[in-house]
């Protein structure tokens, strides 16, 4: 191996731009030298803003390129699993992009395909590195709060849908909406803040109230269509019972008649933390609850600031490539939450709460 890790970059689009070439960038054994997007002139644009010398328009040319050492997937969902698939038989590492990819079977497939190759495959769960996800997962784990009995998250967007008829809310290449975009965040974000516990069953619902009627547009995405087909959700709601007795909350929404909201409440038997984070930062300070002696008490804890999210998914990643560090989130851990995203999907289209 070079003495850089050499990253491929697939799909020149916003998380490209504004995470992935930032991330790599930041660290002292990685760069980019490969970008590839079937709009030429979106991957010229993003390759001479950054330096990068090379550009293809095809994927199966950069998997190709002996000079790509590691790749990053940023392509609509539907493209995760065939592409990272290809890189991993290709013999590059793969960082893709959440969710894992549309089904548990296509993501069991990447994952067996990067052991067999014994190649890198992480998967960029952005929120995992927050400082207040990390201290809470710390003190959960010293028995802080004691024994789990309830958490909730939500995610919760006046009017964030990236388009009308872009690839993300169209089904055949996103695969779902706003749970698949978004709550596969606040999924990952709650139970791995719990540990991973293990959940015993599920009971979801989603629902298209807004993006039908061509209402609550955000600000995301590159191609953003405005009169195209929307039929994947604009909310969700899941129920989650963990094998230990514990339950667990998670409402998402791309839009809703309701202010922007992030939160998280992850409450035991000795204590309880509230994190109102936001997409860039804590809005409030995060919140521990508990009694003194009977009486209740209310702290503030100090949270040490760490990196911005996306130089620490790359400095495990590369790490991990080069054999001196871990992935913040592995294939695995992908395909854990994508297990539990897909049996929210049936378990909405079944009306019952689905065993595991
Ligand atoms: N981790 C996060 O917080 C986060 C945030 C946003 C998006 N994402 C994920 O990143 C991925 C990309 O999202 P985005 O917001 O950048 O989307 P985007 O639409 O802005 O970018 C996707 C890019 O892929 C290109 N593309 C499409 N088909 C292609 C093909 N066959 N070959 C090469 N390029 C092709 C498009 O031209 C576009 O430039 C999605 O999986 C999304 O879920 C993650």
């Amino acid at each position: 191996m070079s003495t850089s890790t050499r990253v491929g970059i697939i799909g020149a689009g916003a998380i490209a731009m504004h995470g992935h070439i930032p991330g790599i960038k930041k660290h002292p054994h990685g760069s980019v030298v490969a970008v590839c997007d079937t709009n030429k002139d979106r991957a010229n644009a993003l390759a001479a803003s950054n330096g990068i010398s090379t550009v293809y328009t095809n994927w199966r040319d950069i998997i190709a390129d002996p000079n790509v050492d590691a790749v990053t997937v940023a392509l609509p969902n539907a493209l995760h699993a065939e592409v990272s698939i290809a890189a991993l038989k290709a013999g590059k590492h793969v960082l893709c992009e959440k969710p894992l990819a549309m089904t548990v079977a296509q993501g069991e497939e990447m994952v067996a395909t990067a052991h067999k190759e014994g190649r890198v495959l992480a998967i960029n769960m952005s929120n995992r590195p927050r400082a207040e996800v990390q201290y809470m997962k710390a003190k959960v784990a010293e028995g802080k709060i004691g024994k789990i009995s309830y958490a909730q998250g939500r995610m919760i967007r006046r009017a964030g849908i990236p388009g009308f008829g872009s690839w993300f809310t169209r089904k055949e290449l996103s695969g779902g909406g706003a749970l698949l975009d978004i709550g596969v965040h606040m999924l990952d974000m709650v139970l791995y803040s719990l540990g991973n516990p293990k959940v015993s069953a599920i009971r979801g619902e989603v629902q298209a109230v807004h993006g039908p009627q061509r209402r609550g547009l955000g600000g995301w995405g590159s191609d953003r269509v405005m009169d195209g087909t929307f039929d994947v959700d604009d909310l969700a709601s899941l129920h989650l019972r963990l094998a230990d007795g514990g339950l667990v909350t998670i409402e998402v929404t791309w839009a809703i008649y309701a202010q922007n909201e992030e939160r998280i409440q992850l409450i035991g038997d000795q204590g309880g933390f509230d994190y109102y984070p936001t997409l860039y930062g804590s809005e409030k300070p995060l919140r521990f609850y508990s009694d003194d002696n009977g009486s209740p008490i209310e702290t503030i804890p100090t949270i040490p600031r760490i990196d911005a999210a996306h130089n620490l998914v790359y400095a495990g990643y590369i790490d991990a490539i080069r054999g001196t560090g871990s992935v913040v989130a592995s294939g695995d851990d992908g395909l854990a939450i994508l297990r539990l995203l897909e049996a929210t999907y049936r378990s909405a289209s079944e009306k019952r709460e689905v065993s595991l």
